[in-house]
């Protein structure tokens, strides 16, 4: 296995030499943004607009961006350097750092703590993705800042883990009677040949895979609707999705223990999920 080397602060080190303060107002109130960024060869997956979600979260918590877009990327070129592999995902997080006494009120003067690592997340296996996942609806307790990708993630800890008690892998989240988003992805319906998928609002993040998605089925004259998904319209769905950076594009077969469809993946998915291993490999030659 070889030596994983972190970003921190400035430093590449290796992962056992890198360490943050306890008093770190990360560690003590999850008071961070995260970014998840998917390579492909050795090119980050839309890597501006990944950048721009991480800006739009970071003014939303009134901290600010360490760096411009420029060292940004050249800090990712250094670290994929660093740790040599196939399809790799970029995982950083900025927190705002430690504070010698802990107190929730955000001090004038502080060092940001940031930190960056390298997931080997592999070569997504589109025959294991075509088996497809079981999932049930559950309470969306969540806030109303789901659009910021904050480190606090103890609520989708707990609904992942309510989905993992009732044996399915994953939630399908429900405020107020109309869907929302998975725990950690974005939520398509199929019906009579047309995608769906909710507004971006305050109850969902604007996930990045989500826009592509749409990009991509548009520009393949497939129908597409923003549009709310009321609860009881996801149970005569034709298909239904979940999208995210290491996801990709999951076909959910079974919803609260009732067959999606036949319980096999279905044609607008393996159109578009053909469509997406092509985007990729063009990304990967380019
Ligand atoms: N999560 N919604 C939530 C709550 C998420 O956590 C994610 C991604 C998405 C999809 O966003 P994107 O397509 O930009 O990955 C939607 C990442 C992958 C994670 O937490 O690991």
């Amino acid at each position: 296995m070889p030596e994983k080397i972190v970003f921190l602060n400035g430093e590449y080190l290796p992962v056992e030499q890198a360490t943050v303060s306890v008093l770190d107002r990360g560690f003590l109130f999850g008071d961070g943004i995260y970014e998840v960024i998917p390579v492909f060869g050795l090119k980050p997956l839309r890597v501006d607009e990944h950048l721009q979600r991480l800006q739009n979260s970071l003014s939303r918590i009134s901290l600010d961006n360490p760096f411009d877009d420029e060292s940004w990327k050249q800090i990712f070129d250094c670290l994929l350097e660093k740790n040599p592999g196939e399809d790799r995902a970029i995982y950083l997080q900025i927190t705002r750092g430690a504070h010698p006494v802990r107190d929730l009120k955000i001090q004038a003067e502080n060092r940001p703590t940031i930190f960056m690592m390298v997931l080997q997340v592999g070569v997504v296996d589109v025959t294991e993705l075509e088996k497809g996942i079981k999932t049930v609806t559950i309470d969306d307790f969540r806030w109303h800042a789901c659009d910021i990708k904050s480190i606090s993630l103890v609520a989708n800890v707990m609904l992942r883990e309510q989905a993992t008690q009732s044996g399915v892998v994953d939630a399908i989240l429900v405020r107020e009677g109309y869907v929302t988003e998975g725990t950690a992805s974005n939520l398509f319906m199929v019906k009579n040949d047309v995608l769906i998928t909710p507004p971006t609002s305050q109850h969902l993040l604007p996930g990045i895979t989500r826009d592509l998605v749409l990009e991509l089925a548009e520009e393949n004259g497939i129908a597409c609707e923003v549009r709310q998904i009321a609860e009881a319209e996801l149970e005569s769905a034709d298909e239904i999705w979940l999208t995210s950076s290491t996801r990709e594009i999951a076909p959910v077969v079974n919803l609260n223990g009732k067959d999606v469809a036949d319980a096999k993946a279905g044609p607008m998915w393996k159109k578009m999920i053909n469509i997406y291993q092509q985007y990729k490999q063009e990304l990967r030659q380019a």
